[in-house]
Order: structure tokens, then C-alpha cells, then sequence
């Protein structure tokens, strides 16, 4: 939410203290964080190093659905006993792994979205910083703005939305009083896409 990445090797070292598991939510890292969008374990050198990584296949990867648990066998077969959504519903359907799969064969052969992506939110970051905005992250695609009050976040969402610009995350996505306008960059935006939504900021922001 906070377009943050998570310190793992802190994280690592206290589990290991504590004989804990380390588990992450990769949702927002799968495809755009790391080599290859191979995730935080691998940005932080701890690629085979984190217990249970779960991810989505309904974000950086094509915008399907379905998501993936990334775990050891024993983990795994506990899983596909105890966890009810995989368990209770009906399997993805083939058309979307096979999206997934190939979104995946795209990452592992070249590295040019992965760069693109960082490239095209490093100079979002810039233009939205240069226009006075307060942002917080950094060295993800998710380029918050903060604006805290909620009113204030839905009325500038909805003046960006009639430019063109379709960004907000309020109340209850993130806490009372931290609401933003959570944008989102692309590694398939061009570079005329985002000197739009520069624009559009410009004219409302
Ligand atoms: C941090 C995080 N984890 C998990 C998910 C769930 O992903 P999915 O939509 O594939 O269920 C989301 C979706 O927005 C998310 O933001």
C-alpha cells in the first residue's frame, strides 16, 4: 500500500532467532520487484531463503486471476487440505495459467519489463515530486500521494478520473487519516501515458 519494500533480512534474522517460520505476501512485488520480478526474496538476496511466499497472478502478471503459494511439500500438502478456497472451489481455469505461464516465460527470458516498469515509476516519482505532492514509498511501481483526508482523496480520485487518470485508495484499504492517491505504473505505458498523467496531476492536483 505504501509502495515500501519489506527489510527481509531483518525479518529472516528474527525468525531464525525465534524458530520461526517467515512467510510474505508477494502480491505486490511478483513480476516488478527484484531480478526477473523474481519478488522481495530475491531484491534481498534471500532468494530460497523465505518459508512461504504467496503471489497473485491477478497484478503484474497480465491481470488474470488465481495466485500461487510458493512452499516447502510438507507446507504444501497441509495446504491443499486445510485451505478452503483452494479446497471448496472449483480450480482456475486453463486459459488463465496458461496466461500466467506465459507471463512468466516473458520475465524469465528478459529482464526489459522489470527495468521498464522501475523506469517509467522513478520518473512518475520525479514529476509528481517536482509538482509540490507529498509521495511516500520508494523503488516500487506503486507511487503513493498522500493526502490524509478521505473527502479530499475521493474529490481529487474523481477530478483525475473525468482526465483520464483512474487512481484512489481510501479508508477502509488503508487506515483512517493515510488516504492517498495510490498510483500504479505499467511496463506497458508509454512514455506519452505518463506525461498525460502528469498533466492530469498538474491540472488537478
Ligand atoms: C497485499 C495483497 N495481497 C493479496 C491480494 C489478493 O490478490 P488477489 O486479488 O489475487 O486475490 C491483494 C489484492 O489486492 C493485495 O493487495
Amino acid at each position: 500500500m505504501d509502495g515500501r519494500i519489506a527489510q527481509l533480512a531483518e525479518k529472516r534474522r528474527l525468525c531464525d532467532e525465534h524458530g520461526a517460520l517467515l512467510g510474505v505476501d508477494d502480491c505486490h512485488a511478483t513480476g516488478v520487484i527484484g531480478p526477473h520480478g523474481r519478488g522481495t526474496a530475491a531484491h534481498c538476496g534471500l532468494f530460497g531463503r523465505v518459508d512461504l511466499i504467496t503471489g497473485t497472478f491477478g497484478k503484474a502478471l497480465g491481470g488474470a486471476s488465481g495466485g500461487f503459494t510458493a512452499c516447502s511439500r510438507p507446507v504444501a500438502d497441509l495446504l491443499r487440505q486445510r485451505s478452503r478456497p483452494y479446497l471448496f472451489s472449483n480450480t482456475m481455469a486453463p486459459p488463465l495459467v496458461g496466461a500466467a505461464l506465459a507471463a512468466l516465460d516473458l520475465l524469465e527470458s528478459s529482464d526489459a519489463a522489470v527495468q521498464r516498469v522501475q523506469a517509467h515509476a522513478a520518473r512518475f516519482r520525479t514529476a509528481l515530486q517536482a509538482q509540490g505532492h507529498t509521495l511516500i514509498g520508494s523503488g516500487h511501481p506503486i507511487v503513493p500521494m498522500m493526502l490524509g483526508d478521505e473527502q479530499a482523496a475521493k474529490a481529487l480520485a474523481l477530478k483525475l478520473h473525468h482526465a483520464g487518470v483512474h487512481a484512489v485508495f481510501s479508508y477502509p484499504v488503508v487506515p483512517r487519516g493515510r488516504a492517498r492517491i495510490r498510483t500504479q505504473l505499467s511496463a506497458a505505458h508509454t512514455g506519452a501515458d505518463l506525461d498525460e498523467a502528469v498533466a492530469a496531476f498538474a491540472a488537478t492536483g
